[in-house]
């Protein structure tokens, strides 16, 4: 399936910018996929938009309508960037940002969330660039507990 090779190629490339890991996740069972995947095109509580180029699936990136880590929040979380490194510095993890940003404007949320590892640079400097700015929180990366994730909001007002 598309959606699993591209995730698990994420969790490979970038183990350190995600809060989970190629070992827990090339374990799912496929329900988990074909959930993540209906789950995704349905754009109610969850959205993945996904780059494709040639036919070729070269990004994503997951809106979810509650944060997991902000119970509470009312504002919706951005999950899972990622662009094929063939594919970066061409504007497409920038589109994606936008279309996650639409899809929460749709739904009239106040603002959007996520969170970030705070020596990636190459996403901090795109998350700054589409508007989020650091909010004071962080917490440890859940496999990696020495290295710090932090929280950048962009508002939608
Ligand atoms: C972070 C990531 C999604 C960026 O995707 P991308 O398609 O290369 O980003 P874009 O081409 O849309 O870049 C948009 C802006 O972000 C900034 N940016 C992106 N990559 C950058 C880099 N390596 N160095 C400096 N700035 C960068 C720039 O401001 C850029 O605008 P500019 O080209 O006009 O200067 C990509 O590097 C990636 O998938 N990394 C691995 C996974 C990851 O870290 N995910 C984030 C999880 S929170």
């Amino acid at each position: 399936m598309k959606l699993r090779a591209l995730r698990l190629s994420a969790l490979a490339d970038a183990p350190m910018a995600f809060g989970s890991t190629l070992a827990r996740e090339e374990m799912f069972p496929e329900q988990v996929w074909h959930e993540r995947s209906a789950h995704g095109a349905s754009g109610a509580d969850r959205v993945t938009f996904i780059a494709e180029r040639d036919g070729e699936w070269i990004g994503l990136a997951t809106g979810l309508a509650n944060d997991p880590d902000h119970p509470g929040d009312p504002r919706p979380v951005l999950v899972g960037m990622f662009v094929a490194p063939s594919s970066r510095g061409c504007g497409v993890g920038a589109a994606l940002v936008d279309a996650v940003v639409a899809w929460s404007r749709e739904r009239r949320a106040i603002g959007l969330g996520l969170w970030v590892t705070a020596t990636n640079s190459p996403a901090i400097a795109l998350y700054n660039k589409c508007g989020f700015r650091r909010t004071g929180e962080s917490k440890p990366l859940a496999h990696s507990p020495s290295i710090a994730e932090f929280r950048m909001v962009r508002d939608l007002g």
